[in-house]
């Protein structure tokens, strides 16, 4: 009914939130909701924090000039909170009641998968939402990116270039540790875009044993007298110890790098922006023909809809292909 709604208007107001980590590119879902739902004659109003800001009442209508230029902006304007409590039933009728105070009918999320499932619950408390994914980590099986990571990926490959001048003028191996929570897609990603020596991910471990004997022959022969490195956050307790060991082991003077928050910041991507930008819109065509509990996702260039449980089922391997360029391209 995409374009029919004048003639029969099923919803009247609808809410958006970010939720989770922040991820370049938010604000312009955040834009492209406001502006749809606008265009379409819905009032659509801003939930601060959140699911926090939902329980809270922390929640403020927007018009056009709200959302003017945030499109290059980082971050999130209506920023963001995680909520485990959320998970209690009792937490989300208060939540469903600040809602109907403010007359709010329908929600976008955006966020990664765990506010999915906020959104699925008040689905079935009786207030459709539909997810989109902003995350940097693209550990969202239903989409093939998620928004946000483009522009982390690139983040990391400016970081990476950087650390690569000095680790060359110093005859060093540097291990660099990048986002994902368990989701190797950045540092397969940024490993791959930067030619790193090793990569070493969540679906690509290699055993210490293998890493030493690889990067002690690298060290002790002629033409490769620096490595770069690139290991997923969260594999290694202790990623400074690590490089210690590689140190002692192999002979590389050695260094390590948490690349941390700058990976979260700085203006969205192009790529960003329009993949943001014809999600958020998909999203509201999606409430507008009362569709809820369900997640937006870019599959083969094309947006699509799952199921939020569907959805969190899918198998995590949409880039696994892509792991044996790892071994073919060394
Ligand atoms: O999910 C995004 C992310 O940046 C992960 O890559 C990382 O593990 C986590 O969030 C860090 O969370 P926080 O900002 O709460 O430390």
């Amino acid at each position: 009914m995409k374009g029919d709604f004048e003639v029969f208007p099923m919803i009247h107001r609808i809410g958006i939130l970010t939720s989770g980590g922040d991820s370049p590119g938010m604000n312009c879902a955040i834009r492209a909701v406001v502006r749809a739902g606008l265009s379409y004659g819905l009032e659509v109003y801003g939930i601060y924090d959140g699911y926090k800001g939902m329980v809270e009442g922390n929640i403020v209508k927007l018009d056009r000039k709200s959302v003017s230029d945030i499109v290059n902006r980082g971050g999130t304007v209506l920023r963001t909170a995680r909520l485990k409590e959320f998970k209690e039933v009792s937490v989300r009728e208060k939540a469903v009641g600040q809602l109907k105070k403010f007359g709010i009918e329908a929600i976008v999320v955006i966020g990664g998968d765990g506010s999915y499932m906020g959104a699925k619950r008040l689905t079935e408390m009786g207030i459709n939402c539909v997810g989109l994914p902003g995350t940097i980590d693209n550990d969202i099986a239903s989409t093939d990116y998620t928004i946000g990571f483009d522009t982390c990926l690139n983040t990391i490959c400016d970081c990476v270039d950087k650390i690569r001048d000095t680790t060359e003028s110093h005859s060093r191996c540097s291990i660099i540790e990048v986002m994902g929570n368990h989701c190797g897609d950045l540092a397969l990603f940024s490993g791959l875009a930067e030619g790193a020596e090793m990569i070493i991910t969540p679906d690509h471990p290699i055993p210490e044993e293998e890493i030493m004997r690889t990067l002690k022959q690298m060290h002790d022969s002629d033409d490769n007298k620096r490595a770069i490195v690139i290991v997923s956050e969260k594999l290694y307790p202790n990623i400074y110890e690590f490089a210690e060991r590689v140190q002692k082991e192999t002979g590389f003077d050695t260094r390590a790098d948490i690349l941390g928050h700058v990976q979260r910041g700085g203006a969205p991507s192009a790529f960003d922006r329009i993949l943001a930008s014809r999600m958020g819109a998909y999203a509201v065509d999606c409430l507008l023909e009362g569709k809820g509990g369900i997640c937006i996702g870019m599959v083969n260039n094309k947006i699509v809809d799952y199921d939020i449980y569907d959805a969190l089922a899918l198998p995590r391997d949409k880039h696994v292909s892509m792991l044996r360029l790892i071994d073919i391209l060394k």
